[in-house]
This record gives structure tokens, sequence and C-alpha cells, in this order.
């Protein structure tokens, strides 16, 4: 489905949502930093950035993963739609080997011979209208040997309709939804692709050693995170919410298939490729 009206809408969002989405989606309580660290872990575990390389950032938002990987490498360019989420990212990391663009990644030009080494979104494709336009676009700007690392929401999994169904409890217990601050949820467009179709949209767009793996891997089940079904509270979130994050890591070393199945109980998944040539990697 192709809804290129889509992008003013999304662009409006998150320029709206810019200010608290680190926050909110980050660093809010014990369940959000954990799930930062569970992206965290797997977004390096699968990118592997390396000093001498120059990686290229889908939808940096607010910067939440490059200073990570500019603290690495020898450059970073981050794109991203919002000029808001870029103002944030500007504040958030300072480091001079990062050079920031707004731009639709759809329509972005860079100069005629840009290429990277490597190149990774985080809670991005979600968004793009057409996937394997995109993936075709990253194919051809990473140079021979390059890595692409790309972590989505996942569907179909245990997380999703929760939002649904905490929506229809709360009503059903006289108590409202208290909403999410920020921008409005109707500019909000999106539209997951499964593992499996990302996977075979990797390998029709040229890229091999294609995988999949988990990342945010755990039941929704944590009070405190984003429309969860409350039942485990702080105490007991702690030591689960480690053990989930180092399990997920794990998954990475786990047969292909396995890797996929897991995927169902995910709330992200991340799928990586590779351009052909370069020597090992
Ligand atoms: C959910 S936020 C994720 C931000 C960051 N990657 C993170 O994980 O914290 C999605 C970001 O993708 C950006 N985005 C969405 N579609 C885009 C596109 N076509 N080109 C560039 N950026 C885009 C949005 O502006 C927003 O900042």
């Amino acid at each position: 489905m192709i809804k290129p009206e889509s992008i003013d809408s999304l662009q409006a969002f998150y320029d709206a949502d810019a200010a608290g989405y680190f926050t909110h989606r980050w660093d809010r309580n014990i369940v959000t930093r954990a799930d930062f660290a569970a992206t965290r872990d797997i977004l390096l575990e699968t990118l592997r950035p390396q000093p001498e390389q120059r990686l290229l950032e889908i939808g940096c938002g607010p910067g939440s993963w490059t200073g990570l990987t500019s603290a690495r490498c020898v450059a970073v360019t981050a794109l991203d739609l919002s000029a808001e989420m870029l103002a944030e990212a500007r504040r958030r990391v300072t480091a001079a080997n990062v050079t920031f663009v707004r731009a639709d990644f759809a329509t972005w030009e860079p100069a005629a011979d840009t290429r990277f080494d490597g190149a990774y979104s985080v809670r991005v494709f979600e968004h793009l209208p057409d996937k394997t336009a995109a993936l075709r676009r990253l194919r051809s700007l990473l140079l021979p040997g390059g890595r692409v690392v790309i972590i989505t929401k996942t569907a179909p999994s245990i997380w999703n309709g929760r939002v649904r169904m905490m929506q229809a409890l709360r009503r059903l217990m006289g108590r409202p939804d208290p909403g999410r601050a920020g921008g409005k949820i109707e500019n909000f467009w999106m539209q997951r692709a499964t593992p499996w179709q990302l996977a075979k949209m990797l390998r029709q767009s040229g890229f091999v050693n294609v995988g999949v793996a988990p990342v945010i891997f755990r039941p929704p089940v944590f009070r405190g995170g984003e429309s969860e079904y409350p039942l485990i509270g702080e105490r007991l979130a702690a030591p689960l919410l480690r053990w989930h994050g180092r399990l997920a890591v794990a998954t990475l070393r786990w047969p292909a298939w396995l890797r996929l199945v897991a995927t169902l109980g995910s709330e992200s998944y991340v799928a990586w490729g590779m351009v052909p040539g370069g020597g090992p990697q």
C-alpha cells in the first residue's frame, strides 16, 4: 500500500512528539529503560560498527542511538523527516562526526558518489509506505560487504491488539484512557512487515546472509510499560527484564527457524542483511 500523503501527517506527528519522545519511550521507568537496553544491545551486536566505517542512520529521531554508533565509527549521517526530532537529536548528540540531515528517506538525494559501510534504522521501517523501494535504495547506497540492520515493530505477535484490549478493560472498569502526551494519534500512519516478509524483501533487494531475531523479547505484562497488562510490579520486574534482555541477545546464536518463531513473542524484531562482496564478515 503506497500512501505518500501520509508523510506530511507523520512529520506533524513526530514534530509534536519530539520533546517528550525519548523520555516517554526509552527513559520513563524501569520497563522502558530495559527496552532501551535490549534494543541497544541487539543493534550493536548485529550492526558491529567498526572504527573505520561510515554509517547511515534512517529516522534518527531524538538521536536515541546516534551517540552510541558515532562513538564506534568514523562518521554517521543521521536522517530524519521531523525538524523537531532533529533539534532534539542535535541537543543530545554533539559529536563532531555526526551529520544530521532533514529528509524523507524515500526522496533523499545524497551526492552522487555517496556510499556507506553500513546502515541502520530503529522503529522507522513501519512508517515507510514502500519498503521494497527503500531497501533497493539502501542497497545502492552501501559498499560491498556493507551491513544493513533494521529494527521494527513485530506483527504478528503476542503484543498485537493489547492497546484495544486495555482500552476495553479500562472502559469496563470505568477508568478513562490516560492518553499520550505529544502528537495526535490520528496522524500516525504505520504498516508493519512480518519478519518473513522483510527477510524476503531484503533478499529480493540483493542482500545476502539475511536473518531475523527478536529484540524486545518478553510478554507485555509489566506495570509502567506502553499499554501493557499491568501484572508484574517493579520488584519482580528488575530481574525478569534483565533476564529477557540477555535472552534476546542469546537468540542471535539460535538456528534461523527458531529465531523466526521467537519473533512471535517480541514487541520488535531485527532484520539484517549484507551487500555481497567485500570479503568475509
Ligand atoms: C518512532 S521514531 C524512532 C526514533 C529513533 N529511531 C528511536 O528509535 O528512538 C520514528 C522516527 O522516524 C522518522 N521517520 C519516519 N518516516 C521517515 C522517513 N520516510 N524518512 C526519514 N525519517 C522518517 C520520524 O520522523 C521519527 O523521528
